[in-house]
C-alpha cells in the first residue's frame, strides 16, 4: 500500500489545530463584546449569498491557522484537478464534471459537446409533453410525469420541484417514487389515469433494485391498462448511462437519454437526471437553475481562500468535527418550500464523506464525515431545537434565511426571519445561572423556587452556527445554494484527504440483499450468523 505522506502531514496539523483549540478560553459573547466589527469582520459574499460566520467559535488567528491547513491540505490544487476534469474519482479512475452540466454558450469540450446535445434533446422532449404533441396509447396528451429513481436519481428533481412550486408548468404534474416498499408506487398510481401517464426510469447504472422492481410494476400497470407492448414507448423514457440494460428492460433506445461515468450519481440533477425539473418548471427555469450552480462554480474556482465561501463553510465544519467532538451537523432552512433540502444534502454529504481511509488506502487517523440532518425552521423549533441548545453535545448549525418571501403573507415572513435570527441568538448568547436567577426573582418567585428552578432554565450558549442569507427561492438561487454545498463537500474530502466520489459500501448491501432474498426461498446458509438466519425464518417462512 502506498503511503500518502499528505496524510502524515495533515495528522500532524490537526494535532496543532486541537493545540490551538485547547488555547480557547474564550466565550462568543466575549469575542463579540470585544470586537464591534466582528460581524464585518465574518462575513461572505458569493452569487445570490451572504455568509455571516461571525458565530462561529473562532478568532482571527484560528482563522488563519485554518486556511493554512487548507492550503497544506494543497485544496487549490485539488480545485483545479476537480474542474479540469483530472480523475479526482481515485477509485474508479475517473473525473467527476459535474460543472461540465452547467456551462453556458459554445461547446468547448467534448464533455460539454455531449452536453449540448443531450440539452437539447430534453428540451424537444419537454416542448413535445408540454404542447401535447407526445401522445399515450390511447391518443391523449401526457398529463402525468412519474419519475421512478433512487438516492442522487431522486432526491435533488424531488427537491427542486418541491421548492420551485410557483413555477410548476399547468400542463403536466409530477410524482416520484422511490422506496422499494410498493406502497409509493401503488400509492402514487392510485388515481392516475394510464393513457396519459409517462415514466422516466433514471438510473445510472440502470441495476438498482428498487428501481428496477418499481419499473417492472409500473410497466406491468400500463400493460393491464391495455398498452401493447409496442405502445409502451410511447410510455417510457429512461436516463442512464447503460443504455444497453435500458433497452434490454424495453425503453426504445431514441427514448434513452444519455448519461455519463464521470457524473456522480449524487452530483447528477444538473444531467438529464433534471428532466423532471425541466417537465415540472419549464425548461427556462430548468437552464436558470445551471446559472446559478455555473455563477457558484466560478466562485470556488477563482475566489481566492480567504473570501471563497464553500471553503469558508469546509473549514468551519472541519474545525467542530477535529478540535470539538462534534459528530453532527444540522442544515435548518427557513423556508418551507425547502423542506427536502436537507434530506437531498445528506446523501451528498454522508456518501461523499462517509469514509475510513485516505485517497492512497491508508487508515485515517482522525474523524471524517458526520450525520448531517435537519429541518425547515420553524416546524423544528418545536422538535428537536432543545436538544440543540440544552443538550450536552455541540452540533454547529447552517441557518439558511431568504430574504424575500415566497409567500403574499409578509407579516409572516417577517416573524419567520426572526425566529430564524432569534435561534442563532440564543445559541450564541444562553442564559447564565446568573440570569436566569434574576429572572425568576423578578417575576416573584420564592428563594427556593429560584434555587430550584434555575439550573434547568440555565442555557449554556457558546454554540455555533453559520447563517446564509438566500436572497430568494428562485431557480438561480437554488441552483447557486446547492452548488455551493457540493463544493463543500469537495472542499472538505480535501482537507480530510479522502475520495469523496465513490460509495462501496452501497455494492455490498445490494450484493447481501441478493443472497437474503434467495435464502428467503432456498435453504439459509448454516454459516451465517444466527440472527440474520433467525429474521429470515420469522419474516419468510413461518
Ligand atoms: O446510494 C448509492 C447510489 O449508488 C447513489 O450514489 C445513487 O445516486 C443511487 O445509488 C442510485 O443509483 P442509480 O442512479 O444507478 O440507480
Amino acid at each position: 500500500m502506498t503511503v500518502d505522506t499528505l496524510t502524515l502531514r495533515l495528522s500532524a496539523n490537526i494535532a496543532h489545530l486541537r493545540e490551538h483549540q485547547s488555547s480557547c478560553n474564550w466565550s462568543l459573547r466575549e469575542l463579540f463584546a470585544a470586537d464591534p466589527n466582528r460581524a464585518q469582520n465574518f462575513c461572505l459574499k458569493a452569487p445570490g449569498i451572504v455568509l455571516d460566520f461571525s458565530k462561529n467559535l473562532i478568532r482571527q488567528d484560528t482563522l488563519v491557522q485554518l486556511l493554512e491547513y487548507a492550503r497544506e491540505a494543497r485544496i487549490s490544487e485539488k480545485i483545479d484537478a476537480l474542474f479540469s476534469g483530472a480523475n479526482v474519482n481515485s477509485t474508479e479512475h475517473r473525473p467527476a464534471l459535474h460543472s461540465a452540466l452547467r456551462f453556458k454558450g459554445v461547446p468547448q469540450t467534448a464533455h460539454e459537446q455531449a452536453v449540448a446535445e443531450c440539452r437539447s434533446c430534453m428540451q424537444k422532449f419537454v416542448e413535445q409533453i408540454h404542447n401535447g404533441n407526445w401522445r399515450g396509447f390511447s391518443g391523449k396528451c401526457i398529463r402525468h410525469i412519474v419519475n421512478i429513481g433512487i438516492g442522487g436519481s431522486d432526491l435533488g428533481p424531488r427537491m427542486v420541484v418541491a421548492a420551485l412550486r410557483p413555477w410548476l408548468h399547468q400542463s403536466v404534474n409530477v410524482h416520484f417514487v422511490s422506496n422499494l416498499d410498493g406502497s409509493d408506487l401503488t400509492d402514487t398510481l392510485e388515481h392516475l389515469p394510464p393513457e396519459s401517464t409517462l415514466f422516466i426510469v433514471a438510473s445510472k447504472s440502470f441495476s438498482t433494485l428498487e428501481t428496477r422492481q418499481n419499473a417492472i410494476s409500473a410497466r406491468q400497470w400500463m400493460r393491464n391498462a391495455g398498452c401493447s407492448k409496442d405502445q409502451l414507448a410511447r410510455h417510457f423514457v429512461a436516463v442512464s448511462s447503460n443504455p444497453t440494460a435500458a433497452q434490454d428492460f424495453g425503453i426504445a433506445a431514441e427514448n434513452i437519454f444519455p448519461m455519463w461515468d464521470w457524473v456522480g450519481g449524487r452530483y447528477s440533477l444538473w444531467s438529464a437526471i433534471g428532466l423532471p425539473i425541466a417537465l415540472a418548471c419549464g425548461f427556462d427555469t430548468y437552464q436558470a437553475l445551471l446559472t446559478g450552480a455555473e455563477a457558484m462554480d466560478k466562485h470556488f474556482a477563482k475566489t481566492p481562500l480567504q473570501q471563497n465561501m464553500p471553503i469558508c463553510l469546509a473549514l468551519m465544519h472541519f474545525w467542530y468535527r477535529q478540535c470539538w467532538g462534534a459528530g453532527s451537523f444540522a442544515v435548518l432552512p427557513y423556508a418551507q418550500r425547502l423542506a427536502q433540502f436537507p434530506a437531498w444534502l445528506q446523501q451528498l454529504d454522508m456518501e461523499s464523506l462517509g469514509k475510513s481511509v485516505d485517497t492512497a488506502g491508508q487508515h485515517l487517523s482522525y474523524p471524517s464525515g458526520s450525520v448531517v440532518w435537519g429541518g425547515a425552521g420553524t416546524n423544528g423549533q418545536h422538535s428537536f431545537y432543545q436538544l440543540l441548545h440544552q443538550g450536552t453535545d455541540i452540533i454547529p448549525v447552517d441557518f439558511i434565511a431568504i430574504k424575500q418571501a415566497s409567500s403574499p403573507l409578509d407579516e409572516q415572513h417577517k416573524w419567520l426571519l426572526a425566529s430564524c435570527l432569534s435561534q442563532s441568538r440564543v445559541l450564541l448568547q444562553g442564559r447564565t445561572l446568573a440570569e436566569a436567577r434574576r429572572e425568576l426573582e423578578r417575576s416573584g418567585h420564592t428563594h427556593k423556587e429560584v434555587h430550584n428552578l434555575a439550573p434547568h432554565k440555565v442555557i449554556p450558549g457558546n454554540r455555533p452556527s453559520n447563517t446564509l442569507i438566500v436572497e430568494k427561492v428562485d431557480a438561480y438561487h437554488l441552483g447557486a445554494l446547492l452548488a455551493l454545498y457540493e463544493h463543500k463537500v469537495f472542499a472538505f474530502s480535501c482537507l480530510l484527504n479522502i475520495n469523496p466520489f465513490d460509495q462501496w459500501s452501497v455494492e455490498l448491501g445490494k450484493l447481501c440483499a441478493e443472497q437474503i432474498y434467495n435464502a428467503a426461498d432456498g435453504g439459509i446458509p448454516t454459516d451465517w450468523d444466527s440472527s440474520t438466519a433467525q429474521l429470515i425464518q420469522l419474516l419468510f417462512k413461518q
